[in-house]
């Protein structure tokens, strides 16, 4: 089967670039990215590109290539499921915040939409596959859906995770580890599998393209996520003992990595993980864990949230108790505010809640972050409901200068590994600051030595 039109539901961090790449990779296939919000269909469609509503290194030049070739964004979702051969549905799928796993289980209620929405506008047969993580047999949930409000047409639903990561969206895209792909067995299944692999393989190598049952996709892409985070809560934990012990996490890292066994990659100690996906996905794991009565198994795995949430907690503690007890009234410089550099993404970033720890001690907090709005930094504040929006936007100034963000700081506190922030002026810096000067690395990313002859009493996570 030749796949010549595909709609994708979903213009979120995953939506638009990969099916940015698919559209430059595979100019024959006319693909149009839906969304229900209109700004953001809006910044999609933004004449001079500068307001794409994702900042990824290289996407720019991607969508300027496609966009009005063969890529389209817009927001008639009935008319772009009705024309595709092939839907991608690559919507959010937060943690509930109501009902029966409240904290934990994934909100299907937008999956459960677009595929009742395909089912009432589809007329012709259409391989639906998933593209947002889901848990394990969401896939059953969406062919109930489809074959028992559809009108009589065949749906055939693959799984395929999407494994890029925030930052390196393009590179991830245009050359991944491999591309996962499950479906059913039947002659049917195996026909739209090979549709699908034959959209990658026109510039992912057929060996990097794996096919796998189903359920067994589902559930990789959650394991993935779940292996990955284990990895930094790991040399997190590894990092509060260095501290105490004189061993320095970086060096431990590399003595480790080096076996290849262990690998070297994913083993940076930092303030904590943050991104849209980490916790959400454990905490995903962790309730169908429980859903099956396999308590070790959940317990298991929240351990590393709950070291991740310590890490935290950590980072925030040790500013007020190196500053002398208090940081009431203090000027403290928050030096990145997104969860990981190259990205203005800030879901779930430990700069939120180490700055909600250190509001809650009265702190003033000034915010720089080169990529990063003043709106978004207010609306994540204002999100965890700690104090009132008014409170927030008086204990927070949020800047566009670095220098400026520093001057008259009682303490800076680096939250996200932007690369400039080793080119800075630190001398300047130190001169404009109040003494004695502080700063809290926790990204590990300053040297200590220079740091220290400047003048700078330094602090990082791990040594
Ligand atoms: P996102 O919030 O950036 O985008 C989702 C988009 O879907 C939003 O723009 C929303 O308006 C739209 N949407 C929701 N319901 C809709 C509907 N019924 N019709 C049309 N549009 C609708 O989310 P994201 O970061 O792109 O993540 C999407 C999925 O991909 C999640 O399941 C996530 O776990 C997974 N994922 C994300 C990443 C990542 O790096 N962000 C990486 C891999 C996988
Ligand atoms: C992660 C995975 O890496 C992707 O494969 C996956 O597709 C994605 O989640 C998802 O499902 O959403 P992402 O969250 O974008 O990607 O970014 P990562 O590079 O994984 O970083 C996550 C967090 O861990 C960041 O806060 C980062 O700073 C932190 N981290 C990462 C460390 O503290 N140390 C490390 O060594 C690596």
């Amino acid at each position: 089967m030749k796949i010549k039109n595909i709609c994708c539901i979903g213009a979120g961090y995953v939506g638009g670039p990969t099916m940015s790449v698919l559209a430059i990779q595979n100019p024959d296939i006319k693909i149009t990215v839906v969304d229900i919000n209109e700004e953001r269909i809006k910044a999609w469609n933004d004449k001079d590109l500068n307001g794409l509503p994702i900042y990824e290194p290289g996407l720019k030049e991607i969508v300027q290539k496609a966009r009005g070739q063969n890529l389209f964004f817009s927001t008639d979702v009935e008319k772009a499921i009705d024309e595709a051969e092939m839907i991608f549905i690559s919507v959010n799928t937060p943690t509930k915040t109501y009902g029966k796993g409240k904290g934990m289980a994934a909100d299907l209620k937008y999956i459960e939409l677009c595929a009742r929405q395909i089912a009432k506008v589809a007329t012709t047969d259409k391989i639906v596959i998933e593209k947002s993580t889901l848990p394990v047999r969401t896939a059953q949930a969406i062919k109930n859906i489809l074959d028992n409000t559809g009108n009589g047409i065949k749906f055939q639903i693959l799984s395929n995770p999407e494994f890029l990561a925030e930052g390196t969206a393009v590179q991830d895209l245009l050359n991944p580890d491999r591309v996962l792909i499950g479906g059913e067995e039947s002659d049917e299944g195996k026909e739209a599998i090979d549709a699908l692999v034959d959209i990658y393989a026109s510039w992912i190598p057929r060996e990097r393209i794996l096919t796998t049952n189903v359920w067994s996709s589902e559930l990789s892409k959650l394991v993935a996520n779940a292996f990955l985070a284990q990895r930094v809560s790991s040399i997190n934990a590894i990092s509060e003992l260095c501290e105490v012990t004189g061993a320095d996490v970086d060096e431990v890292s590399r003595a480790i990595g080096m076996d290849s066994r262990i690998g070297p990659k994913f083993l940076k100690a930092s303030v904590g993980f943050g991104g849209s996906c980490f916790q959400k996905d454990i905490l995903n794991l962790v309730y169908i864990a429980k859903t099956y009565g396999l308590n070790e198994v959940a317990d298991y795995w929240e351990q590393v949230i709950i070291m991740n949430d310590h890490q935290k907690n950590r980072f925030a503690e040790n500013i007020v108790s190196t500053l002398y007890n208090t940081v009431s009234g203090k000027k403290i410089t928050f030096l990145g505010w997104a969860f990981k550099k190259d990205t203005n993404d800030t879901r779930e970033s430990a700069a939120i809640y180490v700055a909600d720890a250190l509001l809650n001690e009265q702190a003033e907090i000034c915010v720089y972050d080169p990529k990063v709005s003043q709106e978004r930094i207010y609306a994540d504040l204002d999100y965890l409901n700690t104090r009132s929006p008014e409170e927030n936007r008086r204990l927070v100034k949020v800047v566009k200068d670095p220098y400026e963000a520093c001057q008259e700081a009682h303490a800076i506190a680096i939250l996200t590994e932007w690369d400039e922030f080793k080119e800075y002026d630190w001398k300047r810096i130190f001169d404009s600051v109040i003494k004695p000067a502080f700063v809290f690395d926790g990204r590990k990313i300053l040297n200590k030595t220079t740091l220290n002859k400047m003048g700078f009493e330094y602090y990082a996570i791990g040594s």
